[in-house]
């Protein structure tokens, strides 16, 4: 059976979780792809984690050409996160023929356009199902089973770590900083949490919502966006008393012609299914003209939850390289 072979940049939050179900899974995945997939790379600047999983000096790197300019390399997993170096390395992989998948939202957000284009020129896949919502398909279900719709709404719990104090702070009276810590621990937050809770994670998912569903790309900081960081217990509170919770969410309307969009905490009545998402748990609730309301939901955060979506986007390009 024909091996393809991964690079990854990136032995972090994603990119363990993306290594740990390659080897946990290795014979369904080879089964169901029709090839092997391979690790054959692995850039970091520390060693440590890729150590601790069985990862020999033979892999790894610290010289990103080794991964972008390898020969024997197929598909380039961009797993730093942030937005540099990680967005010139995705370019100069797929100008070196690499297909790339990323779950990098700030990245892919801030240079969708160019990302888009520079995969088209050279005829490589450019896959970021891990970006929007972790574990959850919502980008795969767009482009594809639900492509046949005029999108008239999209509502999005779109960030892991804002939901999960959200939650611990409403239902457990917990503090604000003790929760994010603990979100923090468990893998959910950005290396810098300010993304997460003043709403720029949520920012950046929304775009490329709105981009894939709407064909409307709206850079991230021109999106209307408020965060969490200025809610008390109070407000909790008072969301309580009148039957409804705090929620973080990412909307977009169209009115017409006009896509209407923004970023900000909202009450969200009981009776709304968004209002049943807690935790690390994302939802997009979808209305097409066609298919009606939808509602996507699942894990947004965490290393093997992402690294499913991760996966997924391998395996579609690996198969299409039998
Ligand atoms: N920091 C992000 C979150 C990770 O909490 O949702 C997943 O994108």
């Amino acid at each position: 059976m024909k091996t393809v072979n991964v690079g990854l940049l990136g032995m972090g939050t994603v990119g363990t979780g993306t290594y740990k179900i390659l080897e946990m899974n290795a014979s369904r995945i080879s089964k169901s792809a029709g090839v092997n997939i391979k690790i054959t790379k692995v850039l970091d600047k520390n060693f440590a984690r890729a150590y601790e999983l069985g990862l020999t000096d033979e892999t790894l790197t610290t010289d990103p050409d080794d991964v972008l300019h390898n020969p024997d390399i197929d598909i380039v997993v961009e797993a730093i996160g942030g937005i540099e170096p990680a967005t010139t390395f995705m370019l100069d992989a797929m100008n070196h023929s690499k297909h790339v998948v990323t779950p990098n939202k700030a990245a892919v957000a801030a240079s969708y356009d160019k990302l888009k284009a520079t995969a088209e020129k050279n005829n490589v896949k450019f896959l970021f199902e891990a970006a929007v919502g972790g574990a959850i398909p919502v980008l795969n279900a767009i482009t594809t089973v639900l492509q046949g719709n005029e999108f008239v709404e999209i509502l999005g719990i779109l960030n892991g770590t804002t939901n999960y104090i959200l939650t611990q702070m409403g239902e457990f009276g917990l503090d604000y900083d003790d929760v994010l810590r603990d979100a923090q621990a468990k893998g959910f937050a950005e290396a810098d949490p300010t993304a997460d809770v003043e709403g720029i994670d949520v920012a950046n998912k929304l775009c490329l919502l709105m981009a894939l569903a709407f064909d409307e790309y709206v850079k991230p900081d021109e999106i209307p966006t408020m965060g969490i960081s200025k809610i008390e217990k109070d407000d909790l509170a008072l969301a309580a008393r009148q039957d409804c919770k705090i929620k973080l969410i990412a909307r977009a309307t169209k009115k017409g012609d006009k896509l209407i969009y923004g970023v900000k905490p909202e009450f969200i009545p009981l009776t709304h299914p968004l209002a049943s998402v807690d935790n690390e748990f994302n939802a997009i609730y979808l209305t097409g003209n066609a298919a009606g309301e939808l509602m996507f939901y699942g894990k947004g955060a965490g290393s093997v939850p992402t690294g499913s979506a991760v996966v997924g986007d391998i395996m579609q390009i690996a198969k299409t390289l039998k």
